[in-house]
């Protein structure tokens, strides 16, 4: 295995991670949903930004500090949601706290986590945030507010997105279904991925939902866990009143994850929650989804400059990150960039995918002559520079006729 070390992109740990799960796990980390449409959607939409560099600007001071919710973190992205992220790496959540603990950026950790948030809060205190699943019996969910809340988080995210399980065929074929029912092929394949396969077995095969154990009648097996977990989640029948319900038991940063239509996004604040993050759950739920970088615009206008907005699905690089920022977004989060390293390398590979794209937006700040955030904006987007000299051009002409 080539050391982490070596990795000078998120494509390079990509790699890694995937040289070192069997293809069952891969999948489910690499997988979208039916024809896997939205992943190239949501890589298209930042292959297709461009930004116009300005120079003669003094750069040589460069800053990506960014502050949200009067919360100053050393970079404008985040660490996103992976549910059983501890199936790829034993421990992986716990991994995932700790670098953003040390890179002093946050980490929202999954509703479907293998780690609980009582054990992520203890490695990063004041950057770990929390995300909720609706359950059919609300009393889970709120009893899942209530334990942050008395852990003293400052912002949990609702998830929105999810009102039925999504159709990931991948995961259907590999037998990645509950319960497990793995092929003969897949556990062939799996066998070409020793180290894996060993600190599985070891570890007494699927890891525990942390954050659902203590729900579950004592003594309950991982599995008999993740029985309760899916009887509970998805629940097709939340509504707003649920989210409404969320909002007057919890009184720190509230976030509403997945929003993509503006009229959602219009409602989300009228209810009084702080954030929206516009995400399509990087591809894995609604194949026909537009990119979230494609919606930001309309929900911008929709809930005015002052609301807070997150972004996710496709980043993969510092320039995506910029892009997002320059075209309205607030801050961003990283799903699959973040999970690789995890998978890869656990807390120095994390590390190591914090550090990549710090260094490529430190890079892109520096080539297009922002010296820090408060510089970007959609003056370094094509559309507007094109736009802004037809209009100027148009002008010209008139003139000389
Ligand atoms: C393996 C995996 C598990 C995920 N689990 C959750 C989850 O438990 N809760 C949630 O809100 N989103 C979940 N997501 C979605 C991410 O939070 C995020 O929206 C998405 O990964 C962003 O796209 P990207 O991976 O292209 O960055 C998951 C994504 C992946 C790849």
């Amino acid at each position: 295995m080539k050391s982490i070390d070596s990795a000078i992109n998120i494509d390079d740990l990509k790699r890694m991670a995937k040289r070192r799960l069997p293809k069952i796990m891969f999948d489910f980390i690499e997988g979208g949903v039916e024809d896997e449409v939205g992943l190239r959607t949501n890589a298209n939409a930042f292959r297709d930004a461009r930004l116009v560099p300005r120079y003669y600007i003094d750069t040589s001071k460069r800053e990506q500090r960014a502050t949200l919710f009067g919360r100053t973190y050393a970079s404008p992205f985040g660490i996103a949601p992976t549910g059983m992220a501890g199936a790829f790496r034993k421990d992986a959540e716990l991994f995932l706290a700790q670098a953003a603990n040390d890179a002093d950026v946050p980490y929202l950790m999954s509703g479907a986590a293998n780690a609980s948030m009582e054990q992520a809060a203890k490695l990063a205190p004041k950057n770990l945030w929390y995300q909720i699943y609706g359950a059919r019996d609300r009393s889970f969910q709120l009893d899942l507010v209530k334990r942050a809340k008395d852990l003293g988080l400052s912002t949990i995210a609702v998830t929105c997105d999810v009102p039925v399980s999504s159709n990931r065929e991948r995961n259907r074929r590999n037998g990645f279904v509950r319960p497990l029912r793995m092929t003969l092929p897949t556990i062939l394949e799996a066998m070409l991925h020793p180290e894996w396969v060993v600190t599985y077995f070891r570890s007494g095969g699927l890891p525990m939902l942390g954050n659902w154990q203590r729900y579950a009648a004592p003594g309950s097996t991982p599995d008999q866990v993740a029985d309760l977990f899916a009887k509970q989640t998805p629940d097709p029948s939340q509504t707003w009143r649920d989210l409404e319900a969320i909002r007057e038991a919890w009184p720190g940063t509230l976030l509403l994850k997945g929003v993509m239509h503006p009229e959602d996004a219009r409602i989300a604040t009228g209810l009084g929650v702080d954030g929206l993050i516009v995400s399509n759950h990087g591809a894995r739920q609604l194949d026909m989804m537009p990119s979230p970088l494609d919606m930001l615009p309309m929900i911008r206008a929709a809930v005015g400059p002052d609301v807070p907005l997150l972004l996710d699905s496709g980043v993969r690089r510092g320039s995506d990150i910029v892009a997002a920022l320059c075209m309205g977004a607030d801050f961003i989060l990283t799903g699959r960039a973040t999970l690789y390293g995890a998978t890869a390398g656990g807390l120095e590979g994390v590390k190591k995918a914090v550090s990549i794209l710090q260094r490529e937006i430190d890079l892109v700040l520096g080539q297009i002559g922002a010296p820090n955030l408060a510089a970007l904006g959609p003056h370094y987007l094509l559309e507007t520079v094109r736009a802004e000299e037809e209009r100027r051009n148009s002008g010209a002409m008139t003139l000389r006729r």
